[in-house]
């Protein structure tokens, strides 16, 4: 991925496609835009608005890399939560191996922006897709690696494949399932084997690793998801020893989304010395703005606070639009603006619009969401009145992110230095 793979992004006119980007800004370029440097508070953008932070972001991109450093793994960001091209550019200049995908389309978009390694966390049935993905392999600077589960999986991917005249086969990581209520997976190592067996005899597929998500074990805690994480590791040890690997020159073993990365560390340090070097891969993306809610309260480095803490980058800024009573006030900010699937929004500052100070949000608590109204309740000592702006943080990542086309990259200070723009 280069600088000019990005240029498109900067090249494109602001208009009334991006919500909350000021209006007098109508027709300059995200790059002309961006070089003006405005504030967030005072130059012209309308609310609501959802401010990504520029510091946070950076801190929580550093510290994923350290940490996948440090313990040995190679990283795939997910690339679903964000789907940003600018932040999977920073990513990769961070060191990523590549960015992981969770359907096709994402693997398009990587494409568009040149990605070379995607990491597909599923198994493609799409016969659509896999012609496209035959297309995309006579590229010989790309890989794709994708996951099987199923025999009707690999006889459906080798049948596309073959009929696409793919001109190299397609790189499959067996997923092992986290168990019983699990999600995807096949459920039994004995099941993964007849799976390695069928992708052994489909010449369009090729096997190089093991793979699964712990963040699906049922009712998870510490001792389940290393128990797991050690049933996927036997087996990539099984797959080596009964000789499934030999036409790879690595195996890939993979885990870990932004809940459990110390217990995937843990393990996958614990892989046995192998035939063919092992590329243990981590695949994390909520880190990347991590959040004020769930994530905050699953992060592992909650359980290792000696190796870093993540920083919340969202905050989403709405206007008080009416105070009908002294208990209730409403926001013009609703489910279409903030993520609302695991917890309602966190109301954190308030933006005084008589003097633009900013203050604690005390006495103020976020206790609904219509599509378009955010519903406040206040108690007496709670000083908010039309016109001031509730600044949130917000719970999960990925659907914070997908609600915004173009999002403010904002320093400390409230200068917006660039736009963040999303593909969903
Ligand atoms: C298969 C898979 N891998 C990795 C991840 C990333 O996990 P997280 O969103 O917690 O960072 C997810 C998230 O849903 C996933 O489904």
């Amino acid at each position: 991925m280069s600088a000019d793979q990005l240029g498109p992004l900067r090249r494109e006119r602001v208009d009334h496609r991006f919500k909350a980007l000021p209006p007098d800004a109508e027709g300059l370029t995200v790059g002309e835009l961006a070089a003006e440097r405005r504030n967030l508070f005072t130059g012209g953008f309308t609310t609501p608005v959802l401010a990504l932070s520029a510091e946070s972001v950076e801190h929580n991109l550093a510290l994923l890399q350290t940490y996948s450093e440090r313990h040995g793994l190679v990283f795939a960001p997910h690339g679903k939560t964000s789907m940003s091209p600018q932040l999977f550019a920073r990513q990769l200049e961070r060191g990523a191996w590549g960015i992981t995908a969770a359907v096709p389309h994402h693997a398009r978009v990587y494409r568009a922006h040149g990605i070379d390694r995607i990491f597909l966390a599923n198994e493609v049935v799409d016969a659509a897709a896999l012609r496209w993905i035959a297309g995309e392999l006579a590229d010989p600077g790309f890989r794709l690696i994708c996951y099987a589960d199923s025999l009707r999986g690999v006889e459906l991917m080798n049948e596309a494949l073959t009929e696409a005249g793919a001109p190299r086969p397609l790189d499959v990581v067996v997923e092992l399932g986290a168990g019983e209520g699990a999600r995807t997976g096949a459920r039994t190592e004995a099941e993964c084997a007849a799976v390695a067996d069928a992708i052994a005899a489909a010449p369009a597929l090729r096997l190089v690793g093991v793979a699964g998500y712990e963040g699906e074990v049922p009712n998870a805690d510490d001792d389940s998801v290393r128990a797991w994480l050690r049933r996927m590791i036997a087996l990539a040890a099984d797959f080596d020893r009964d000789g499934r690997f030999k036409d790879t020159d690595e195996i890939v073993v993979s885990a870990g989304g932004s809940a459990w990365f110390d217990a995937v560390a843990d393990v996958f340090a614990e892989v046995p010395e192998l035939s063919l070097p092992v590329l243990k891969m981590l695949r994390s993306g909520a880190y990347i703005s991590h959040d004020d809610g769930h994530y905050r309260h699953l992060t592992p480095f909650n359980r290792v606070p000696d190796e870093g803490a993540l920083q919340p980058a969202f905050r989403l800024w709405a206007q008080v639009v009416s105070r009908p009573t002294p208990a209730q006030a409403f926001l013009n900010a609703g489910k279409r603006d903030a993520a609302y699937d695991l917890d309602l929004p966190e109301a954190q500052a308030v933006r005084d619009a008589r003097t633009g100070e900013i203050r604690p949000a005390d006495g103020i608590t976020v206790s609904g969401l219509s599509d378009q109204h955010g519903w406040v309740q206040t108690t007496p000592e709670a000083d908010l009145e039309v016109g001031d702006w509730l600044g949130m943080g917000l719970s999960h990542p990925c659907t914070s992110f997908d609600k915004w086309q173009l999002i403010p990259l904002v320093e400390a200070d409230g200068t917006v230095s660039d736009y963040i723009r999303t593909f969903f």
